[in-house]
């Protein structure tokens, strides 16, 4: 363990040396963190480091409210206040760039039209900033959050901000009641949900084979992203990127939306680097969960309508129903 630390506390020193001698420090600083041990010999620090680098990602290590967590389905609680989640994309189709970040795929809505959304958890209206996908190398691994300990093939997370209070996206993340972030995950199956499919087709994945590489896509509809289910799970959490501020509601949807593994294979074949290094595949692009801590998750699955159903199998149905959908 003092080891650990020492080694630490040599990087960072190492660091604002480093750092100071470079042109553009900060920028550079900013970026400085993988999911993975990269290149052997190369110290970059994997999610384990990130609030240990960088003063400013303190919330990384100390935070006490982080996403993603295991969400235990029976712990849950049931909360009749919960609203139902309203799309608002005003009937319109949208455009959007697709961007290889070397981190994440990565969907931006052109502005022209804006995609809302309200309801459920939330008391403001959230604007539509980014769609970003996780995934892994194998297809038991690749979600962020894990349900009852059990990881998915990929997680489609829809990052909004708070429109009413805050001008744009950075000011939101930093800011109480900024963010709201839709979670849907991902699971392998003969056929794909739609909109999965204008992304990871093999036409326009091929696109954004390397680091910066972007691709646009016309006439998107950003209903079609959401499974058929008006249940959700929501708590109060973090990013799950540095800096990893506390600003984030999240949203898991109850039930997964599809891809093929033809589409799961393309996004692997996708490179955390440009073309002229060598090819390392973007998969597992994951944050271990984080604790929980004394945080309550929130359903509004009402499991009390099971219960009369059922009233001697109570323990049981309450599974099965959160089951039947996530975990088949
Ligand atoms: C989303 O909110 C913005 C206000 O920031 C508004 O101009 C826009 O019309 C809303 N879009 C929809 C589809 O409701
Ligand atoms: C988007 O999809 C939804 C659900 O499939 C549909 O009701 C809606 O009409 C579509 N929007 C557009 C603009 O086609
Ligand atoms: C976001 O809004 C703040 C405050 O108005 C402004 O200073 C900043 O430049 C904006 N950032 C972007 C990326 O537009």
């Amino acid at each position: 363990m003092d080891i650990i630390w020492e080694v630490v506390i040599v990087f960072h020193v190492n660091l604002i040396i480093c750092s100071s001698a470079q042109p553009n420090p900060s920028k550079d600083h900013e970026g400085w963190w993988a999911y993975k041990e990269a290149v052997q010999g190369k110290f970059i620090p994997v999610p384990s480091f990130w609030g240990l680098v960088n003063s400013a990602w303190n919330l990384c290590s100390v935070g006490k409210k982080q996403s993603p967590v295991n969400v235990e389905t029976s712990h849950m609680i049931f909360d009749p206040y919960l609203a139902p989640l309203r799309l608002n994309t005003g009937g319109h189709m949208v455009g959007g760039t697709m961007y290889n970040t070397g981190r994440h795929i990565s969907m931006r809505l052109d502005k022209e039209h804006l995609v809302n959304i309200s309801g459920g958890p939330m008391t403001y209206s959230h604007r539509l900033e980014e769609i970003r996908l996780h995934f892994g190398s194998e297809d038991g691994q690749g979600s962020e959050h894990l349900l009852n300990g059990q990881a998915f093939a990929g997680e489609a997370q829809l990052i909004h901000y708070n429109h009413e209070l805050y001008p744009n996206y950075t000011e939101a993340a930093k800011s109480p009641n900024g963010l709201v972030v839709v979670s849907i995950f991902m699971k392998i199956a003969e056929t794909s949900n739609s909109f999965l499919n204008r992304m990871l087709n093999r036409d326009t994945i091929t696109r954004i084979t390397y680091k910066n590489d972007a691709y646009f896509l016309e006439g998107l509809n950003v209903t079609d992203i959401y499974p058929e289910t008006a249940s959700f799970i929501t708590y109060e959490g973090s990013l799950t990127v540095p800096p990893c501020y506390e600003t984030s509601t999240w949203i898991l949807m109850n039930k997964p939306i599809y891809m093929t593994k033809m589409q799961m294979h393309s996004m692997r074949l996708l490179s955390q680097n440009d073309p002229s290094v060598i090819f390392l595949s973007m998969s597992d692009n994951v944050r271990p969960a984080q604790s929980l801590n004394n945080r309550c998750i929130r359903t509004n699955i009402n499991f009390n309508m099971l219960v009369r159903d059922c009233p001697n199998n109570r323990a049981q149905r309450l599974q099965y129903r959160v089951n039947e959908w996530l975990l088949k």
